[in-house]
């Protein structure tokens, strides 16, 4: 067993792991962190997907103790007791039907929107790919990933903010 220090959601914790842990494992049986789910255990499906420093990983098959990045979980995204937009847009949408991807539909769309704040769907599918819905929810989450980015945009405008963009993409 070994101290490992994580930052997760704005919190730093100390954890005594076993060499290897996967981050998947530490998060919820360590933390408590029921968002990021277990699903393959092989990098296949994106149950388990947070964000680490902006980036989407998998966090089944990433080593706890590897990890020196600031980590968001589902459980992070809210900001004084306001859903993130992607959120907002995924109820909006009504996207979820079973709901055991889409920890991994909500992370990774977080991520894509950090990085390309108004993707096209074409750029939304290649995004998104790979992470599995056996409900074929992916005609809803695409819906839903472009309202977060138009009403991202809205409000920034609203805000006095120049938008990320003058609409959304095709
Ligand atoms: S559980 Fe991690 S990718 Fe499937
Ligand atoms: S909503 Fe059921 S697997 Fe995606």
């Amino acid at each position: 067993m070994s101290l490992v220090t994580l930052r997760v959601n704005g919190q730093s914790h100390e954890v005594d792991i076993e060499p290897g842990t996967p981050l998947l494992y530490v998060l919820r049986n360590d933390l408590n962190l029921s968002g990021p789910r277990f699903g393959c255990g092989l990098a296949q499906c994106g149950a388990c997907t947070v964000i680490v420093d902006g980036v989407a990983i998998r966090s089944c098959v990433t080593p706890a103790a590897s990890v020196s990045g600031e980590i968001t979980t589902l459980e992070g995204l809210s900001r004084d007791g306001q859903l993130d937009p992607v959120q907002q847009a995924w109820i909006a949408e009504q996207v979820p039907q079973c709901g055991y991807c889409q920890n991994g539909q909500i992370m990774t769309a977080r991520a894509l929107l950090d990085s390309n704040p108004n993707p096209t769907d074409a750029e939304i599918r290649e995004g998104m790919q790979g992470v599995l819905c056996r409900c074929m929810t992916y005609y809803r989450i695409q819906k839903a990933i472009k309202r977060a980015s138009r009403e991202t945009a809205a409000a920034s405008f609203r805000d006095g903010d120049t938008p990320a963009s003058e609409g959304a993409k095709a």
